[in-house]
């Protein structure tokens, strides 16, 4: 197995690599690409804690090398928001960055699971999925937006407001990653009871936890510590999944577009990436009116990428 992570000397790539290579399988090969010139040096730095999972670093003249045989491809490259920015407003910097990283994707390591964790995520995604049609190796069933973050923090919000064990708090979040278009289920949290005012809170704490993040960072850029360990817990259900153990994660993926081409809700994973994309069940009026408010922008979002990767 080898996991390559792309952009993996940023705040995320960090935090990651290191969750990566202290909890990823026995005998994983561990590549970290990045054009930072300190990327080998972050290397280094992993490969002197003990364990059997190997960590090389590349350079910015060796992205072929990184994906080479690559099982799974994470890709955090790109610049983050900072305070009065909305995600959307990454799209210049990062589209053309996915887009160049996705084409050597598809032509080094087409089979590969990606996972694509740059904002703006709803779009970034659509971007890599043409891309990949382009190039004929577009497997709607390998290619995923990271929203793993949303869940996690619903899970830690929900748990800190009720002072329930975190082990036992479960929140689906569906829809896309960023603003209204993330939209947690809290009428699907099991044994929980909430007013409609601590419904309407944790919707909005839910879907403006990045911004909170930002803010508290105060130009330092967002979340990357949460994030890499929404990622690092990611990869290791895709990589159990491909060793062929069924694991449950919410995803942005091309489901049967009954909501939008691409829409986070939870997918089975397995040997092929995901086997199943499971229905989200039934919403509470205000759910169902949150998703019915949203799905307007988040198709443009979707609409942007596929512009800009076919112009
Ligand atoms: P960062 O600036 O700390 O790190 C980004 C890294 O990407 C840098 O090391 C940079 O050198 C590298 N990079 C830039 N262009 C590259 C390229 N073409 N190839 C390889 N590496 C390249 O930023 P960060 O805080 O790690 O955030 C990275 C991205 O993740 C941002 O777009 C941010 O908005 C996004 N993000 C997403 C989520 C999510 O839930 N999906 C959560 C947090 C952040
Ligand atoms: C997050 O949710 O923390 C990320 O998408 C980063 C951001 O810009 O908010």
């Amino acid at each position: 197995m080898k996991v390559t992570v792309l952009g993996a000397a940023g705040g995320i790539g960090q935090a990651l690599s290191l969750l990566l290579k202290t909890q990823l399988p026995a005998g994983t090969d561990l590549a970290l690409f990045d054009l930072a010139p300190v990327t080998p040096g972050v290397a280094v730095d992993l490969s002197h804690i003990p364990t059997s999972v190997s960590v090389k670093g590349y350079g910015k003249e060796n992205l072929t090398d990184a994906l080479e045989g690559a099982d799974v491809v994470l890709i955090p490259a790109g610049v983050p928001r900072k305070p009065g920015m909305d995600r959307s407003d990454l799209f210049n910097m990062n589209a053309g960055i996915i887009k160049n990283l996705v084409e050597n994707i598809a032509d080094t390591c087409p089979k590969a699971c990606i996972g694509i964790i740059t904002n703006p995520v709803n779009t970034t995604v659509a971007i890599a999925a043409e891309v990949l049609k382009a190039k004929g190796v577009y497997d709607k069933n390998r290619l995923f937006g990271v929203t793993t973050l949303d869940v996690i923090r619903a899970e830690a919000f929900v748990g800190e407001l009720k002072g329930l064990p975190l082990e036992d708090v479960h929140v689906p979040v569906i829809g896309g990653h960023s603003g209204t278009t993330i939209l947690p289920l809290l009428s699907q949290v099991k044994n929980v009871e909430f007013t409609q005012e601590e419904i309407e809170s944790l919707t909005h704490r839910i879907q403006n936890a990045g911004t909170e993040v930002v803010e508290a960072k105060a130009g330092g850029g967002s979340a990357t510590l949460s994030m890499g360990q929404a990622a690092a817990r990611f990869c290791l259900s895709v990589v159990k999944g491909l060793q062929g153990v069924h694991v449950t994660e919410y995803a942005y993926v091309e489901g049967d577009g009954s909501d939008a081409q691409y829409f986070a809700q939870a997918v089975v994973l397995g040997a092929n990436g995901i086997e199943e994309v499971l229905p989200y069940g039934e919403l509470s009026d205000f759910e169902a009116k949150a998703k019915a408010d949203m799905l307007d922008g988040l198709k443009k979002d979707i609409q942007m990428g596929i512009d800009f990767a076919n112009q």
